[in-house]
């Protein structure tokens, strides 16, 4: 039986420069999907997977991310006096349990892979997965959890991949597969950003990992050694001829990236459409819209 992944690395001390003047003062997490910041979905989805720790790499400017996940006794008595029980349960939902939750501050933003060697003591000597939460994913059994299952008969390092156009490619880290077994892949190859003619496949790398301690090891290496963004990519592909190796799980679901502007409002109008409560009033709204654009056409 493997280890059980029960530690996860929440990465979210970059600059959010692409969302300012928003992210002045509010982290890019705490920004809403319809009623739930970024972070919660995250969180969601890491608890569904069997998460148990949860480590955010946090920076300066922050700590509205620490302050959301506290109790809050007033707003809590509020809503009991007031009969809101679900509401109440809804808020309830979002409080963590004593001790489950650890911050650790990257000083600089020196790139993802230097964030999660910062988290490298809290992790320890055990496999972990790495959650960003700007890339938000709609899917019917969560994201890690299909990693999650797919690494208990796997093992090594995981890496959640999509498939993409190839003109999308540049802006992704591209798989170089050696072996395709359906869902799963084995990955002898990682290329970053690479031109439509040069993509090794279409399977593209978006923001969910499960690794071994042993990249670890290796953004220790890397952080040692020069200076620049320390790449997470990098450290994982290092994994490749390793004994553990490195897979890509193809999994089902809709990812949206919410850390670009057009990604935001994209997954803003499907999950308002998902929502039972906005569903009808949305939609009909969607519709006026499109079919006034059409008609001024
Ligand atoms: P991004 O590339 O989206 O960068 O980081 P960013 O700073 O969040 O946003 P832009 O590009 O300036 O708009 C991907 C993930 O890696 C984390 C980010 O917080 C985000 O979750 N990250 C990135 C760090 O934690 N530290 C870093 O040094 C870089």
């Amino acid at each position: 039986m493997r280890r059980k992944v029960t530690k996860a690395v929440f990465p979210v001390a970059g600059l959010g420069t692409r969302f300012l003047p928003a992210t002045k003062s509010i982290p890019k997490e705490i920004m809403t999907l319809v009623d739930r910041p970024l972070i919660q979905y995250a969180i969601d989805e890491a608890r569904a997977a069997g998460i148990k720790e949860f480590i955010f790499v946090t920076s300066r400017g922050k700590s509205a991310l620490e302050d959301y996940f506290d109790h809050a006794p007033e707003l809590e008595t509020a809503l009991l006096n007031k009969g809101k029980l679900e509401m109440l349960e809804e808020l309830r939902d979002t409080n963590m349990d004593s001790g489950a939750i650890a911050y650790i501050r990257q000083h600089k933003a020196l790139g993802l892979g230097h964030a999660v060697w910062c988290a490298r003591r809290l992790i320890g000597n055990e496999p972990f997965a790495v959650i960003l939460p700007d890339d938000v994913i709609a899917a019917e059994k969560p994201c890690l959890q299909q990693m999650v299952e797919a690494y208990q008969e796997t093992g090594g390092n995981m890496v959640a991949a999509m498939e993409v156009l190839p003109e999308k490619a540049s802006a992704y880290g591209v798989l170089d597969v050696s072996e395709d077994m359906g869902s799963l892949v084995r990955v002898k190859g990682m290329v970053e950003k690479p031109k439509a003619e040069d993509a090794p496949s279409n399977l593209a790398v978006i923001g969910r990992y499960i690794l071994t301690p042993k990249v670890l090891n290796t953004l220790n290496k890397m952080k040692s050694g020069a200076g620049g963004e320390i790449q997470l990519t990098d450290a994982i592909a290092g994994e490749i001829g390793g004994e553990d190796g490195v897979f890509g799980l193809r999994f089902r679901g809709q990812r949206f990236d919410c850390g670009s502007k057009a990604g935001f409002l994209q997954a803003t109008v499907a999950f308002g459409l998902s929502r039972p409560d906005l569903r009808d009033e949305f939609s009909a709204y969607l519709n006026e819209l499109v079919s006034s654009q059409k008609a001024a056409q």
